[in-house]
């Protein structure tokens, strides 16, 4: 084996973001690829990013930089459970910032991270369309609006089921 294989995966996970990045064609097909690397594994594993780099004749510096500017690519696994919180204007100005101070209490994890038992990981996203109900959260990939104090407890609670 190669020293650029990647320790996480096997044989099939390899020939997975292979077939992936030749489905996508070729240079300027970074961010499919890179999605559909995510969908397929659930994050963007570091020993992943030297295959891409190399499918795409891309620098490891150019995907890596691309991973890391865009919030929506994890480069570590999801817990059980994901939040996210709506940090984008409309949010913001119904008190967003003070829920997500309470969110990150209440679910014992900060922002940006997973808890270490992995139940659950909290992100921020940047506007989620439903700006009117504001602040609004997206719980296991379903909209939550007009989250509150109730809303978080809820939250809470199917975290811990
Ligand atoms: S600003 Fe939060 S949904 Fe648009």
């Amino acid at each position: 084996m190669e020293s650029h294989v990647p320790a996480f995966a096997d044989a099939d996970d390899i020939a997975m973001v292979e077939r992936l990045i030749a489905a996508h064609g070729g240079r300027g097909a970074l961010l499919p690829v890179l999605h559909a690397v995510q969908d397929a594994f659930g994050y963007i594993d570091e020993a992943v990013i030297p295959l891409i780099a190399s499918g795409l004749n891309l620098t490891r510096a150019e995907v890596h930089g691309v991973v890391s500017f865009y919030h929506d690519f994890r480069s570590a696994p999801a817990g059980r459970h994901v939040v996210k919180l709506c940090r984008a204007e409309s949010c913001q100005a119904r008190g967003a910032a003070a829920l997500e101070v309470a969110a990150v209490e209440r679910l014992g994890v900060k922002m940006g991270s997973t808890r270490a038992d992995g139940q659950v990981t909290l992100e921020p996203v940047y506007c989620l369309g439903l700006c009117a109900t504001g602040p609004n959260a997206l719980v296991d990939g379903a909209p939550v609006a007009r989250l509150d104090a109730a809303g978080l407890d809820a939250i809470a609670a199917r975290v811990a089921a």
